[in-house]
C-alpha cells in the first residue's frame, strides 16, 4: 500500500425527514444564500422543507444553476455573496449545484483577479478562503456532497476544468434518500453510472496490495450493480433508494482512493464530451471506458480479472477470455441502465474524436495510472467507441 494522509470533515446527516436538521448546523445569526438548479427542489417539495428550516434566518436565493454548471453563471451568485454579505451558502441539488457552490464560496472570496484561475491555473493558483457552505443532496452520483472537488464549464472557451481545496469541503450534507424519489430514471440511471466509474477509476489500475480498499470497492460496485437495476423496476423502494444514495456517497469520498494509484482517464476524456457536445456526464464515461479497458488491458490486466470474478462472477481458465468477458458485462452493465455506450448513439461523428484529441493535445496532457495515455491513446479510445 502507498503512504498516504487523510482527512473528510464533512458531516453526513442521513435518512427520512432529516432537512429539519439544517437549522441546528447553520451558526445562528447567519445570512444564508440558498443555490439551486432549475426549479426541481421546488415541484417535489424541497424547496419548501428547506424554507421551514430556515426560519428565524435571513435568508436569499440564486436559482437556474444548470447542469454542468457555468462559470458565467457562478460568478453572478458571487456577486450576490459579496452585495448582500451572506456568510453562509446552502446548495440544494445534485452535483452540478453543489460543484458550483464550491466555485461560488471560493470565488466570493477570491482577490487575485478572475477566479477561473483556481481552474485554468492549478495547482499554481489555489483558494485562500471560502465562504462556509453545507447541502441538501437531491442526486445520488458525484459525492460531491462529501468531497472537495468540482467541476466547472466555462461556456464562452467550451471548456470543462475541475479544481479542488480542503477549503470548499462542505460542512455538513444532508442525504435523505425520499427525495430522491422523483428523479427521472435517466438521472437514476446516470447516477448509478457515474458513481460505477468513480470506483472504477481508483480500482481498474494495477495492484497496490491494498485488499481493504479493494474489497470497499467491490462492496460499492456491487452495491451499485445490485440495487441501479432495481431502482428502476421499483422506483418506490425506500431501501433501494437509501443504499444507492450511500454507495455513491462512498465511491469518491476518499476512502477507496487511499494508498491506491488512481486513473481518471475516462474521466478527462468525457468531460471533453460534455464540454463539446453537451452529453450527460455519466453518458460520455459509459461511451469512453470501455474503449479505456480495452486500450489499457495488459496494463490492467490483473485488476480487470478481479473485476470480473470478485464483481460480476465470471469464471474461465482463460485469462484473455476472462477480461474480454469482463469488458463486455460493464459495457452490459450501462446498457441494463439503458445508457447508450456508443459516440454514434449520441449523434457523434468521426470528427469529434480528433476534436477531443486535439484539445489532449493542446493542453499536453498524459493521463491513466502510469501517465501513458496521450493524445495518440486518446484517439485509439475513441476510434473503438464510434
Ligand atoms: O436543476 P434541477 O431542476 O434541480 O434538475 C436537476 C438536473 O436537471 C435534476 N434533479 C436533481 N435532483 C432531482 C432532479 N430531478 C428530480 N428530482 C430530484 N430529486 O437532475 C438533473 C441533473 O442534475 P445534476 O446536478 O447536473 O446531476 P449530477 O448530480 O449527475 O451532477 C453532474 C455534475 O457533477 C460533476 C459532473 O461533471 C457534472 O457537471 N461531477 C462532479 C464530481 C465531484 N464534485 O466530485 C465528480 C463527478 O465525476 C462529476 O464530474
Ligand atoms: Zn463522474
Amino acid at each position: 500500500m502507498n503512504n498516504f494522509t487523510f482527512v473528510n470533515p464533512v458531516k453526513i446527516i442521513f435518512g427520512k425527514n432529516t432537512i429539519k436538521h439544517i437549522s441546528g448546523e447553520i451558526p445562528a445569526n447567519s445570512k444564508v444564500l440558498v443555490t439551486y438548479g432549475g426549479g426541481s427542489i421546488k415541484r417535489n417539495g424541497v424547496y419548501d422543507q428547506v424554507a421551514e428550516a430556515l426560519k428565524g434566518y435571513e435568508w436569499y436565493e440564486f436559482s437556474g444553476i444548470e447542469p454542468n454548471p457555468h462559470y458565467e453563471t457562478c460568478i453572478k451568485a458571487a456577486a450576490l455573496i459579496k452585495e448582500k454579505k451572506v456568510d453562509y451558502v446552502l446548495a440544494v441539488g445534485g452535483g452540478s449545484v453543489i460543484d458550483a457552490t464550491k466555485f461560488i464560496v471560493a470565488a466570493a472570496c477570491f482577490e487575485d483577479g478572475d477566479p477561473w484561475r483556481l481552474l485554468s491555473e492549478k495547482p499554481k493558483v489555489t483558494a485562500k478562503k471560502a465562504v462556509p457552505f453545507g447541502t441538501v443532496l437531491t442526486l445520488p452520483a458525484t459525492a460531491s456532497e462529501m468531497n472537495s472537488g468540482a467541476v466547472i464549464t466555462k461556456a464562452s472557451t467550451q471548456e470543462k476544468l475541475a479544481f479542488g481545496s480542503p477549503l470548499v469541503f462542505p460542512k455538513f450534507s444532508i442525504l435523505d434518500p425520499t427525495v430522491t424519489f422523483s428523479l427521472p430514471p435517466t438521472q437514476i440511471s446516470n447516477g448509478v453510472a457515474d458513481a460505477f466509474v468513480h470506483v472504477v477509476e481508483q480500482y481498474l489500475t494495477y495492484p497496490a496490495n491494498a485488499l481493504l480498499q479493494d474489497f470497499m470497492a467491490e462492496a460499492v460496485l456491487k452495491t451499485l450493480i445490485i440495487e441501479g437495476t432495481k431502482a428502476l423496476e421499483n422506483p418506490n423502494d425506500y431501501d433501494v433508494r437509501a443504499n444507492i444514495m450511500w454507495a455513491c456517497t462512498c465511491a469518491l469520498n476518499g476512502w477507496i482512493a487511499v494508498g491506491v494509484p488512481q486513473d481518471w482517464a475516462t474521466h478527462m476524456i468525457g468531460h471533453e464530451l460534455t464540454a463539446f457536445y453537451g452529453i450527460d456526464h455519466a453518458k460520455t464515461l459509459a461511451v469512453v471506458l470501455p474503449g479505456v479497458m480495452t486500450i489499457l488491458k495488459d496494463q490492467k490486466a490483473e485488476k480487470i480479472l478481479r473485476l470480473g470474478k470478485e464483481v460480476f462472477g465470471i469464471q474461465s481458465d482463460s485469462a484473455s477470455e476472462l477480461i474480454d468477458s469482463t469488458i463486455k458485462a460493464t459495457e452490459e452493465f450501462f446498457h441494463k441502465l439503458n445508457i447508450k455506450t456508443r459516440l454514434s448513439d449520441y449523434g457523434i461523428g468521426d470528427e469529434a474524436i480528433e476534436k477531443v484529441v486535439n484539445r489532449m493535445k493542446e493542453r499536453g496532457w498524459k493521463l491513466g495510472e502510469k501517465e501513458n495515455i496521450t493524445f495518440d491513446v486518446v484517439r485509439k479510445i475513441l476510434e473503438l467507441r464510434k
